[in-house]
């Protein structure tokens, strides 16, 4: 498995899965949340809706992860994750650690071949950029799935020199 980093909008990525810093509601946000939904058009709305209205009815748990279709976007499907929000007092690396243990996991159920993170958590949800950067490159290097690539897609320099030196 590659892992690589790019700096730039997720919602471009030419990949198999792109995967979406959700909520648990799983009915569209701020954030990367908001630009998927609004690339992929109204039917990535519509199967979340489904998921609340079958399989999850109160919603997606932080660190877990689920699928639906990428709408219009280059990408076939969007994996939706949920973050923890960071907390100083109390430890919820595993949760974020999960977050692409499971998305990975969904990935791989669904044979895509390459899949593409945002910083998960490093928005809205306050999570400091080293510190996920280490998270996430720790997790995906430990779940080693069986896929081609794994591409971290940073919005900004900062977030990409941290996911760099993260790599080592
Ligand atoms: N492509 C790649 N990265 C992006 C994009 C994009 N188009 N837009 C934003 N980002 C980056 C942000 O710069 C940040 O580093 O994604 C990272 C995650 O930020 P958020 O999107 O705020 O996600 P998160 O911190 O996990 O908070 C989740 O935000 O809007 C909501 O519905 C979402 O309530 C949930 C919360």
């Amino acid at each position: 498995m590659d892992i690589t980093l790019v700096q730039g909008d997720i919602t471009e990525q030419r990949v198999d899965a792109v995967v979406n810093a959700a909520n648990s509601s799983l009915m569209g946000g701020g954030g990367v949340d908001g630009a998927i939904h609004r690339a992929g058009g109204g039917r990535i709305l519509q199967e979340c809706r489904r998921l609340r209205d079958t399989s999850h009815p109160d919603g997606l748990a932080a660190g877990d992860a689920v699928a639906t279709t990428a709408g219009e976007m280059p990408a076939t499907w969007v994996i939706h994750t949920v973050g923890p929000v960071y907390s100083a007092s109390a430890d919820r690396s595993h949760i974020l650690a999960s977050c692409y243990r499971r998305s990975l996991e969904v990935a791989e159920e669904l044979n895509a071949a390459t899949v593409a993170f945002p910083a998960v958590s490093t928005g809205v949800y306050g999570w400091p950029m080293d510190s996920a950067a280490d998270i996430a490159v720790r997790s995906v290097t430990e779940s080693s799935p069986t896929l081609g690539e794994v591409r971290f897609v940073l919005f900004d320099a900062q977030a990409y020199e941290a996911f760099s030196r993260a790599l080592g």
